[in-house]
This record gives structure tokens, sequence and C-alpha cells, in this order.
């Protein structure tokens, strides 16, 4: 069996990006135009007025203070409270596999052997912009990797199943290097018309490279971090639901419904998912020997700041610091599978050769994913 490594990382960030102010008045301005038009019914009581939202608000439930997105104008005019992205004709790269081969290009670039070293590309992301073909074949394509590529969707949890994925075919002989890339327009699955859930998502794409630990070098900058255990776990739950999908035109009367976007009962949520993934980090810190009070990092699904907090409370058993659980969702909200590999893309520099942290995710499905690696 091989052992597998994470070599190398990379992070696209979209250029443009909303403040809660902007998004709570672009909001405010639809609530208001929403209930001028419904003046009738919601003075008979069958339409229920819209309350507005409130930036102090997004900032205390969630952490957030802003979102990169792929199109602001769109979002933020009221008579659209959508992004605005074109389709593009075929011949043209999709943007999700442009996002992805933005963070790859930069993955590559910092493992310094060119791309086809890379033997499978796994595309794992929320939400695949169509059927097929496959967004990764296409981001294969686009790279000029040889070999195979796939799609794989867990919600949230896609980059540490991919992180699995990767290095369970290295183990397997199957690919010696496999790049695995999350592109995140979520943007695109968001309700802006839905006050509780309109601050909670934005757009980013990340990319991994995992590879076979006996041709990574041993020690000094391009080392990387050994992968000492992974573990997956699944259970259904339909507190987070999508329902967007390809028989919905066989159904005409549900288009369009609310259903068909990002819906979650939030506190039901919070609830059942942080005792799921803090068990679950314990137990599988104590079966690989590892102390997780004594874990130098946390690089946790970003998904709001009192459910990050109370993870990380659980798992290290004191308030951890910031800088022991990192957190990015101020400035990037929620960008489901991505999020904690920005957060460990962005601070992982000061570890030292030996030193363990944990890439955890956690979503819809619900599902989870622990991915403990340590400094070469
Ligand atoms: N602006 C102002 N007030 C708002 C608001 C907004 N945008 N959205 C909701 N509120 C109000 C509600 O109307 C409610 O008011 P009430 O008490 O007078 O009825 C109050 O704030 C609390 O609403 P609630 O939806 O219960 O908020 P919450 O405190 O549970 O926070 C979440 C909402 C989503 C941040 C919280 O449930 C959470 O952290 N859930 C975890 C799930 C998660 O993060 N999922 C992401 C995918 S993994």
């Amino acid at each position: 069996m091989h052992q597998a490594v994470i070599a190398a990382t990379g992070l696209y960030t979209p250029d443009q990006s909303i403040s809660n102010a902007e998004l709570v008045e672009a909001f405010n301005a639809y609530a208001v135009r929403f209930n001028a038009d419904n003046g009738a019914a919601i003075a008979a009581g069958t339409v229920e007025a819209l309350t507005p939202s409130s930036a102090e608000f997004i900032e205390k439930a969630s952490g957030i203070r802003a979102r990169f997105v792929m199109n602001k104008s769109g979002i933020l005019d009221p008579a659209v409270m959508r992004p605005s992205i074109p389709e593009r004709p075929n011949e043209e790269i999709s943007i999700l596999a442009e996002m992805a081969v933005a963070a790859a290009r930069q993955a590559i670039d910092r493992w310094g052997k060119p791309a086809s070293e890379i033997g499978a590309v796994l595309c794992a992301a929320s939400n695949m912009q169509r059927a097929y073909p496959a967004m990764a074949i296409e981001v294969q394509q686009a790279l000029g990797i040889e070999g195979f590529a796939f799609d794989m969707n867990v919600a949230c949890s896609s980059a540490t199943f991919g992180i699995k994925t990767a290095a369970d075919f290295i183990a397997s002989g199957s690919a010696k290097a496999v790049l695995m890339v999350n592109p995140e327009i979520c943007s695109g699955h968001l309700n802006f018309r839905d006050r509780d859930s309109h601050f909670i998502f934005g757009d980013v794409a990340t990319a991994v490279i995992v590879e076979a630990a006996d041709q990574a070098p041993k020690t000094g900058e391009g080392a990387g971090w050994d992968i000492l255990g992974t573990r997956l776990k699944t259970q259904f739950s339909n507190n987070i639901r999508n329902n967007f999908g390809f028989l919905n035109h066989c159904a005409p009367e549900g288009v369009g419904a609310k259903d068909k976007l990002f819906v979650q009962e939030g506190r039901k949520v919070f609830r059942e998912v942080v005792p799921m993934v803090s068990e679950m980090i314990v137990t599988h810190a104590a079966d690989l020997g590892i102390d997780p009070t004594g874990l130098k990092r946390l690089w946790l699904h970003q998904a709001n700041i009192n459910m990050n907090e109370m993870i990380g409370r659980r798992v290290l058993g004191r308030d951890p610091t910031r800088d022991e659980n990192v957190i990015i969702l101020d400035t990037y909200a929620n960008t489901s599978s991505a999020g904690s590999i920005i957060a460990f893309h962005r601070a992982n520099s000061d570890f030292a050769a030996g030193e363990t942290g944990l890439i955890c995710s956690f979503g819809a499905g619900y599902s989870a994913g622990t991915v403990f690696v340590r400094k070469r």
C-alpha cells in the first residue's frame, strides 16, 4: 500500500466582493418593493409581509462580513437578486472549469512538477454546472492531463471526500498523483430573496494535489503533508436540502419553487451537526493515537462562527485561539466544499516538520470527513 501526501494547494478568489451592508441594502429594497406590490394581499392576510434584514444580525449569527462573488451587479439589483452569468458557447471553457483551472494552476506551480505527472482529476463540489460531460474532464483537458477524471458531490464535505478518494487511488496504485478541485459558485444556489439565508454563501475555487509519498520530497519546502488518516461519515437528513435537478422540468409546477435553491433548518443543523462532527474528530484522533487537544491547528469547514467555535472547543478542550481554529468566514463566507481548503491553504506556512493538524468538513447529507495531516 502506498502512503499519500498532500503535496500542494491552490486558491482562486473572484475579484468582486459584497459587504453585508451592500447585501442588506439590496434585500431591503427588494422587500419594500415586494410589500408594495403585494399590499392588498398582505392587508387581507393571504401574503406575509417581508421584514428587513440587518447587517448586525448577519455578523453576529454567522461571523460573515463579506463574500466574494462571480457577479455582483445581478445579486445587488433588487429586480434581479441572482448572479448574472451568461451562458458560454460549448467551444469556450465553462465558468466553473475556468475557476477550477485557475486554482489548479497555482497548486501545480507550487508543486513544481509538470501537470503531465498527474494521473487523475476529481472535481468535488456542491453544485456542478451541468450533468455531463464531467467538469473534471474539462479541467483535465484544459491542463493537458492524461488518465481519468470524474465529478463527485458530497455537498460541503466534497473536498475531504475527494482527498480520501485521491489517497485511496494512491494506496491502491491507480494513480501516482491526483488533482482534486473544488469550484463553488454558491451564489448560484442561494436564494437572495430569503432573509434567513441570503447572507450565508460566497464563491471561490480551491485545488489540492495528493501524491504518493515515495515520489514526494522528504524534507524542505516541497515536502508537503503526510496524510495520517482519513475518515468519512454520512447520515441522511432533510435539514439542508436543494431539490434542483433534471426532473424539475418533468414537474413544471415546481419550477421556480423555493426548494429548488438552498434551504435549511439552521437551528436543527446546528444542534445535530456539532455533536456528530465533534465526536467523529475525537474518535478518529483516538484511533490514530493522536491527542486532539495537542493538535496545532484546525482547518474546519467554514459553516458559521458559532458552529466552528463550538466544534473547536469540543475538540481542543479549551477556547481555541484564531491561530488554532482558523476562521476565514469573515471575508469569504461559507464557500461549501472549499472552506476548509481555503483555511488550510492560507494558514499552514508556520508548521514545522512533525507538527499535526486537522482538515475537516461537514454539511448536507449529513456528511462529514476528517483528514489528519502531519508536516513532513
Ligand atoms: N436579519 C435580521 N434578522 C434575522 C435575519 C436577518 N437576515 N434572519 C433571521 N433573523 C431573525 C429571525 O427572524 C429570528 O427572529 P425572531 O427570534 O424574532 O423570530 C431571529 O433572527 C433568529 O432567527 P434564526 O433563523 O433562528 O437564527 P439563528 O440565530 O438560528 O441563526 C443561522 C441562523 C443559520 C446562522 C444559525 O441557525 C446557524 O448557525 N445554523 C447552522 C447551520 C449552518 O450554518 N448551515 C450552513 C450549511 S453547513
